[in-house]
């Protein structure tokens, strides 16, 4: 195994165990016919180049890595409703196999490009064959609204190098407005949605249970 490997390995042994275990929980609320606060869940390790990049931006020397750089590895979850924000991060808060290290509330405090999100950092044991070893991750809990406007911004900010000309920015910051729009609305009417969904779930269940 290369360097790179070795040093990788339990972020990637982390994102699949953690995948698994946060997928789990939809599953659960599904099994007690109880609406979902987490519609998906997604996770990542951070590309060698990526590390490199960031590692030489903030000065992280390399022996400092596991330390300092916190995103190596990354999750998201994915919610319906920004009330389900909350109960994702009590579920994460609450949870014996990893300690949250720290948070970060981008959805009270929205960020300058219009950013909103809610960030955990967790620290996460992994058992390898030379012992256990903590590693730290990111968990980023949207709205499928935020979502959709970051993982659009995070697009164009790399094809700009995050310097937007002026009618970009003005889109940017509009689509921003419209997703937080977007979620308000959905919360208001969230009752009358998630009654349509159990019914939806439970004739779906009906007509598929032979498989
Ligand atoms: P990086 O932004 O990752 O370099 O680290 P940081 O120490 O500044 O932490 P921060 O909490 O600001 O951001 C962590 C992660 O949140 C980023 O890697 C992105 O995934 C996401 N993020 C933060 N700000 C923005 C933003 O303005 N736009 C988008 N699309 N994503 C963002
Ligand atoms: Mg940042």
């Amino acid at each position: 195994m290369n360097q790179w490997e070795e040093f990788l390995a339990p972020y990637k042994q982390a994102i699949d165990e953690l995948k698994i275990k946060l997928k789990g929980l939809r599953k659960q609320y599904e099994s007690i016919d109880k609406p979902s606060p987490i519609e998906f869940v997604t996770g990542r390790v951070k590309p060698i180049s990526s590390i490199i990049d960031k590692a030489n931006q903030r000065d992280i020397p390399f022996d400092r890595l596991r330390e300092e750089m916190y995103d190596i590895a990354g999750l998201r979850m994915m919610c319906q409703f920004v009330d389900d924000i909350d109960v994702v991060v009590e579920l994460l808060r609450q949870r014996q196999d990893f300690d949250v290290v720290e948070e970060r509330n981008y959805i009270e405090y929205t960020k300058e490009s219009g950013y909103r999100s809610y960030h955990v950092i967790i620290s996460y044991p992994i058992e390898t064959l030379h012992g256990k070893t903590n590693i730290l991750a990111e968990i980023q809990i949207r709205t499928l609204a935020m979502n959709f406007w970051a993982t659009i911004e995070h697009t164009l900010r790399y094809k700009y190098d995050g310097d937007y000309p002026p009618e970009i920015r003005n889109r940017l910051e509009r689509a921003a407005e419209a997703a937080f729009l977007l979620d308000e609305e959905m919360s208001e009417i969230r009752e009358e949605i998630q009654e349509a969904q159990k019914y939806y779930s439970r004739q779906k269940s009906n007509k598929h249970n032979h498989d």
